[in-house]
């Protein structure tokens, strides 16, 4: 008796969601951080964005390097949006339907994917502008180069929409992933579910908080600072020799 072929395919395309999904999440979670040098110190962020450039490891500096990461990541971002399109709404009366399904049980969990949808879409765009522009221009990361270009190039505006977007995504992502990996499931599954939202709610918070401090920072900088001698700064104790 012949059996009947299981199609693996929609397994393999939640896999490969689940797995883009992490790195990337994982990926936010650090780089708001290192960009939230800038609240220590002009000399923090340019060490950090040094360190990026290679400084450490080769005692010269290759801002190629983040022309890479930003276009690995943006393969990661491309691939992670292709296999998650397919879990759009995909016609307008599909999304009637979701919607008043979505209102009327009050469930909690389907008004995330809600947001998951929304956000998603928005970052489609304005991540991939942000993405772009790291990747052709990466010499021009530091505090003044940074701080120029949120208030002169007037990147402010959709950085603060990037930054609400990614970090509900992220982690709203982080605990569907956690649910779905049976993470939350145990003696009691209903307390440890409040927990992981608990803690989902907290580091939305604590990121989008850390991240708009850090964009009041550079936007503080770009209106202060005199650019006449340029937007690179110049360290007191670090001269590196810079190369592509
Ligand atoms: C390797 C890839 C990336 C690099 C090198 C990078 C680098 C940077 C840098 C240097 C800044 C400071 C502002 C500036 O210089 O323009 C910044 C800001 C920001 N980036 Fe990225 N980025 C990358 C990927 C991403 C991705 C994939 C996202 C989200 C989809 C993202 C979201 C943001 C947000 C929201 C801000 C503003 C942060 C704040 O409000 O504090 N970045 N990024």
């Amino acid at each position: 008796m012949r059996q009947k072929k299981i199609d693996k395919t929609p397994a393999r395309l939640d896999f490969i969601q689940s797995a883009t999904g992490l790195i990337l999440a994982l990926f936010i979670m650090g780089h708001i951080l290192f960009e939230a040098s800038i609240l220590v110190s002009n000399e923090l962020m340019y060490r950090v964005t040094i360190m990026f450039e290679g400084y450490y490891f080769f005692g010269e500096t290759y801002p190629g390097i983040i022309s890479f990461l930003a276009a690995a990541i943006f393969v990661l971002f491309i691939v992670h949006a292709t296999v998650a399109m397919r879990k759009f709404p995909a016609d307008y009366r599909q999304y009637k339907i979701m919607k008043e399904h979505t209102a009327r049980m009050k469930h909690e969990d389907s008004s995330l994917w809600m947001i998951q949808v929304i956000t998603g879409f928005i970052m489609m765009f304005i991540g991939s502008v942000h993405l772009y522009i790291m990747m052709t221009q990466p010499s021009d990361i530091g505090p003044f180069a940074s701080s120029s270009r949120v208030v002169d190039e007037l990147m402010g505006l959709l950085y603060f929409v990037l930054l609400i977007s990614v970090i509900l995504h992220a982690f709203i992502g982080l605990y569907r992933l956690a649910l779905k990996w049976g993470f939350m499931e145990g003696k009691n599954t209903e307390l440890s579910r409040k927990r992981f939202k608990l803690l989902m709610k907290g580091m939305i918070i604590f990121y989008i908080v850390l991240g708009i401090f850090s964009l009041a920072k550079y936007t503080y900088i770009g209106l202060t600072h005199d650019f006449s001698d340029g937007v690179e700064y110049k360290s007191q104790t670090i001269k590196p020799e810079r190369h592509l």
